[in-house]
């Protein structure tokens, strides 16, 4: 069997590990793996992995030392070419000229949505992996490179404390997850934020400044508020021209973490997961599965039916939502 392989969409830390065990165990179980770069826009480009023999055929060699590494060595993209039904076509065509009978795309909702409509024009199969920071995916407890973004996370609001507790302030702190509160929620709870604006639940910004002027009162002088950049009120800027507004008694300063969330060696959480991912998702392959995504619920590996995972954005926790609350005082 010939098994191709792409990373879609943005970048994670831990997708070179699914990558490497995707690489590994079709080559072991006797299949050929060919690599797709640049996702569904260099599918489009019929863009493959070259050895450097000049082979289409990756080896065991393609990707030694790369599970310590963040980024995607096929590299990544967010086509809107394949998005056009012309597109999606295109890429059908390219498949079977590759000779390729079944697809391992890594990515998040847009990728495995780009799946769905993959195989509405091509007979081949496809197991997706969850490959996203985001850890908005339903038919996963964590998508690949999630723990990795909330370690980034962490560390950058540790070191924010140093300053806020220096002068006194208060840092409003944007993380990403476009339409999902799951890096703001962890990132508050690991770093004892006194506040989480998330989408999932109401920002209440009256409310958040009469518990901050309590806080004030008690004598707090470092403020960490977490804000998801998906908060229905907009992210760091609006809020922080909200609470101004509500007189918030703290000197107050923004950032937004951006980019670097998504970057770095990724945390071996995230490595185990891509690598139980990857070796899972051949295995399914093998076994006749198709139009699923390979995900871990409770240590168990299992499949979920494409459309099922992105057609709603996974929860956060409701009581991770309380203990938060409960703790910040
Ligand atoms: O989907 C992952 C993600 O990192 C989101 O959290 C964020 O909104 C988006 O990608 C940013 O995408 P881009 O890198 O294309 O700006």
């Amino acid at each position: 069997m010939r098994i191709g392989v792409l990373c879609s969409g943005g970048d994670s830390p831990g997708m070179n590990a699914c990558l490497r065990a995707v690489v590994r165990s079709g080559i072991l179980g006797g299949h050929e793996v060919i690599g797709i770069r640049r996702g569904y826009q260099g599918l489009l480009e019929a863009d493959v992995y070259i050895t450097p023999d000049g082979r289409r055929e990756m080896t065991l060699g393609s990707v030694a030392d790369i599970i310590q590494h963040g980024g995607t060595i096929l590299r990544s993209s967010r086509s809107e070419e394949f998005k056009s039904a012309e597109g999606t076509r295109k890429a059908a065509d390219n498949l079977q000229q590759l000779g390729i009978d079944a697809l391992i795309p890594i990515g998040g909702d847009g990728t495995l949505c780009g799946a769905v409509h993959l195989l509405k024009h091509w007979d081949g199969q496809i197991v997706g992996c969850p490959g996203t920071i985001d850890n908005d995916l339903l038919g996963t407890d964590y998508t690949i490179g999630f723990h990795t973004a909330v370690a980034t996370a962490v560390d950058a609001v540790d070191k924010l404390r140093d300053t806020a507790e220096s002068h006194g302030r208060m840092f409003l702190v944007e993380v990403m997850g476009r339409h999902s509160g799951y890096i703001a929620l962890y990132t508050a709870l690991a770093s004892g934020a006194a506040v989480v604006c998330i989408p999932e639940t109401r920002t209440d910004l009256g409310d958040i400044a009469a518990r901050l002027e309590r806080m004030q009162r008690r004598g707090r002088s470092s403020i960490m508020v977490i804000v998801a950049e998906g908060d229905e009120l907009g992210g760091v800027e609006p809020i922080l021209e909200k609470l101004r507004a509500c007189d918030c008694p703290f000197s107050m300063r923004t950032i937004q973490l951006g980019h670097i969330q998504r970057g770095g060696s990724p945390a071996p959480a995230d490595r185990i997961l891509g690598t139980r991912l990857g070796e899972f998702a051949v295995r399914s392959i093998l076994a006749g599965a198709t139009n699923v995504m390979a995900g871990q619920v409770q240590q168990e590996m299992v499949l979920t039916p494409l459309k099922e995972t992105f057609a709603a954005h996974k929860p956060v926790p409701a009581a991770l939502v309380e203990l938060q609350e409960q703790l910040a005082g």
